[in-house]
């Protein structure tokens, strides 16, 4: 039921601080995350992984993404990422002892389905699905499992889903971690962070109202760039992403320092580039990236963690705070409010947010 909401979307989004918090359910105890949450010969099996191999779909293969930036900071084991549709038709070279990890909310998408059944001959260590339905295919066929708990999501646009595969995913990477050599105390934090996490993802939508007004300025545009760097660059491809599928706006996500490189031409004063820009290591490059696009006119809207965002837009430029919040939720967070500022355009636009044209939830044919 829609209930006080207008869409599926919009409830789906807000229904996020409580879809983290039952992901996280019963999976954290007293600063640590509990062992065996993977299935019962997964303690071992993680501990002999020494490479992962994701395998996923659409928003699925954003959130892989952004696991390989954290699998491979806190466990330090080599991590490749692949969309569906081309790892099955590929002749993959298979390391030894590699995890295979699908990633899927429904467990029935076609192409997903296809690469984990391809894989099974490939010799991987195990399969490990992250997924959202219980009793989906691709749960029954993979050795282990860890289940995301988002509940049905309804609207085709994935945002709970998404953001629970992120959380399962930060708890695989920390897991990982305490199993091939993590520090103590990075991991204590790691898991500290993610106790926030449901609060840090409440306070992200307290920017509802604010990111209204600015929607009003995209609703006749016919483009947009989304700007990241590493963790974020998954999460702009998402927001470019989710800002494609339900408001139609042709957008695309480019990691910052690949500006020169060839979309600054597109950049004028009738382009909106949207940058994420969280508290880490990167954000004096981004910064120098952000003045790239101000030298070219082009209309900046920044997402910013509040205790570093002084001075990082101009007057006549948007900018849009987040509570401060730990690094490695961050992807998580600054997810939130380019989830709202699809849904605004899109309803501003008038198009169809459930079910926006051409598309349906689940791809189960190829
Ligand atoms: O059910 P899955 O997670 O396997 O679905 C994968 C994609 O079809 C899905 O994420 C799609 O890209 C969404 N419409 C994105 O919002």
């Amino acid at each position: 039921e829609r209930g006080e909401y207008r869409h599926y979307m919009l409830k789906e989004i807000h229904e996020q601080p409580v879809a983290v918090a039952d992901t996280l359910e019963g999976r954290l105890l007293d600063g640590q995350i509990l062992t065996g949450i993977f299935g019962p010969q997964a303690v071992q099996l993680l501990k002999q992984t020494e490479a992962v191999q994701f395998v996923a779909c659409g928003s699925s293969y954003h959130a892989s993404m952004v696991a390989k930036y954290w699998i491979e900071a806190l466990a330090r084991i080599p991590v490749s990422v692949e969309i569906a549709s081309e790892y099955r038709y590929r002749d993959p070279v298979v390391p030894k002892n590699t995890l295979l990890v699908t990633v899927s909310q429904s467990g029935e998408t076609a192409d997903t389905l296809a690469a984990l059944r391809m894989a099974k001959s490939l010799g991987y260590l195990a399969e490990l699905a992250i997924c959202n339905v219980p009793e989906s295919s691709l749960v029954r066929e993979s050795a282990l499992c860890l289940m995301t708990r988002a509940g049905p999501e309804i609207g085709v646009a994935s945002t709970k889903a998404f953001v629970t595969q992120l959380t399962a995913l930060l708890l695989l990477a920390l897991e990982l971690g305490r199993q091939h050599g993590l520090d103590a105390t990075r991991y204590r934090d790691g898991v500290t962070q993610l106790e926030h996490l449901p609060q840090a993802v409440a306070d992200a939508l307290k920017l509802d109202p604010e990111i209204r007004v600015l929607a009003e300025r995209f609703a006749s545009k016919h483009h947009a760039l989304f700007l990241g760097r590493g963790r974020q660059f998954p999460i702009a491809m998402e927001g470019a992403l989710k800002l494609k599928e339900i408001s139609y706006i042709h957008a695309e996500a480019y990691p910052a320092g690949e500006l020169k490189h060839g979309p600054l031409a597109l950049v004028d004063e009738d382009m909106p580039v949207i940058a994420v820009a969280p508290n880490d290591h990167l954000l004096e490059k981004l910064k120098s990236n952000i003045e790239e696009v101000r030298a070219r006119g082009g209309q900046l809207i920044v997402f910013a963690d509040k205790s570093v965002s002084r001075g990082i837009t101009h007057p006549q430029e948007t900018l849009l705070e987040l509570e401060p919040c730990g690094e490695l939720i961050a992807p998580i967070v600054f997810t939130i409010p380019l989830q709202l500022l699809s849904y605004h355009v899109a309803v501003l636009k008038g198009t169809d947010v459930d079910q926006p044209r051409n598309l349906a939830k689940s791809v189960t044919v190829e």
